[in-house]
């Protein structure tokens, strides 16, 4: 399979482009479009055919359940055999947004999707390429991001065909997400709904709404994985990634001295240090501020990789909940 390539504009999407894509998912394709988190590899899913195409595609395992991107409230309601008053609040608050309501999921969402249980995850995507790819399909998109399993998620149309080119029928390339980090997934079917995985919908936004703090963590040892995306190894660059406890620049010198070629991912530093300066050394400074740094840390992470980079160097994040999720990821990928 050759994988074709449509460019559109991110905010006015061509409607030729948009209808091309709509009858590749249609016909049981597979499709890489954008979303305002990341990119995410679309197929229909009501059609058990078709969204076992993203499974191998991404070499997924079976396991892990998968995202279902709606237009609206209305169609979101469709899937679920429990919209709980969780799920009505935070959908009208957040969506579309990068929030993602797990609710008992309606008969009609096959199994595979769900990973056999007995919930599913919705989500109504602001991202107009997304919005107008929902509406012009009618039909609901299963999405995971559009990247191998385990490999870093794809903020870019080429970060994209690195990994699935060839593998997928078609990418809507419309430049880079400008949120940068997966969604906030929270489990509406209980109260106080619980965080399943930070992103950039913070726990004091989701606590402010619903007033009462939302639980955290694991809900019990037993059973089920709650999210099989908080497996701890995840969202992983080829390179060895460790957080540093300072800037970083100790364990840079440290890697050097040992011949490595190194990345150091910096925060806000003002660049032209000349004390660390060596053809092997790699330095990406990313913003400062939360959503500046998530917006860009895995284009940071691709392109460093891409430079062939053996070891990682990512200069410590602040520990408010603003970079929770900046932290959730970056200590994924640094698991072994
Ligand atoms: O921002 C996003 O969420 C992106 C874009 C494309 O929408 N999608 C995304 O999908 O990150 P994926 O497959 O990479 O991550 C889906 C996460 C996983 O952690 C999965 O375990 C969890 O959602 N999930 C899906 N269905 C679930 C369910 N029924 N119960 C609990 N967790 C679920
Ligand atoms: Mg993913």
């Amino acid at each position: 399979m050759s994988t074709r390539r449509l460019v559109v504009d991110p905010v006015r999407p061509d409607p030729a482009s948009l209808r091309i894509a709509a009858d590749v998912l249609s016909s049981g394709g597979l499709v890489a479009f954008p979303t305002e988190t990341v990119y995410g590899l679309g197929a229909l899913a009501l059609d058990e055919a078709s969204a076992a195409k993203i499974f191998a595609a991404k070499g997924r395992p079976a396991t892990n359940p998968l995202i279902v991107h709606v237009p609206d409230l209305a169609a979101a309601r469709e899937l679920a055999s429990d919209w709980t008053q969780a799920a009505e609040t935070l959908a009208r608050a957040f969506w579309p947004g990068p929030l993602s309501l797990v609710v008992a999921k309606a008969a009609c969402v096959p199994d595979l999707v769900t990973a056999g249980g007995p919930t599913t995850a919705l989500r109504v995507p602001a991202h107009p390429t997304a919005l107008a790819l929902l509406q012009t399909l009618g039909r609901p998109l299963a999405a995971p991001s559009a990247n191998r399993s385990n490999a870093v998620s794809p903020t870019r149309g080429d970060h994209v065909l690195a990994t699935l080119d060839g593998r997928i029928d078609l990418l809507l390339d419309a430049g880079p997400c400008s949120g940068g980090l997966e969604s906030t997934v929270v489990d509406a079917t209980e109260w106080p709904p619980r965080l399943l995985r930070p992103g950039l919908i913070s726990p004091a936004q989701l606590s402010a709404v619903l007033g009462v703090e939302v639980a955290r963590g694991p809900k019990s040892l037993h059973g089920p994985l709650a999210s099989p995306g908080m497996l701890e190894k995840h969202y992983s660059p080829r390179a060895k990634l460790e957080i540093a406890p300072d800037d970083g620049r100790l364990r840079v010198a440290q890697h050097l001295a040992a011949g490595a070629k190194v990345g150091w991912i910096t925060r806000g530093e003002t660049s032209g240090r000349t004390d660390d300066v060596s053809p092997r050394l790699y330095q990406l400074d990313l913003p400062a501020e939360a959503a500046g740094y998530a917006a860009e840390i895995y284009a940071a992470l691709h392109t460093l990789d891409a430079a062939g980079v053996e070891r990682l160097v990512v200069a410590a994040l602040p520990s408010d909940d603003d970079w929770l999720a900046a932290r959730d990821r970056l200590t994924r990928a640094s698991a072994e």
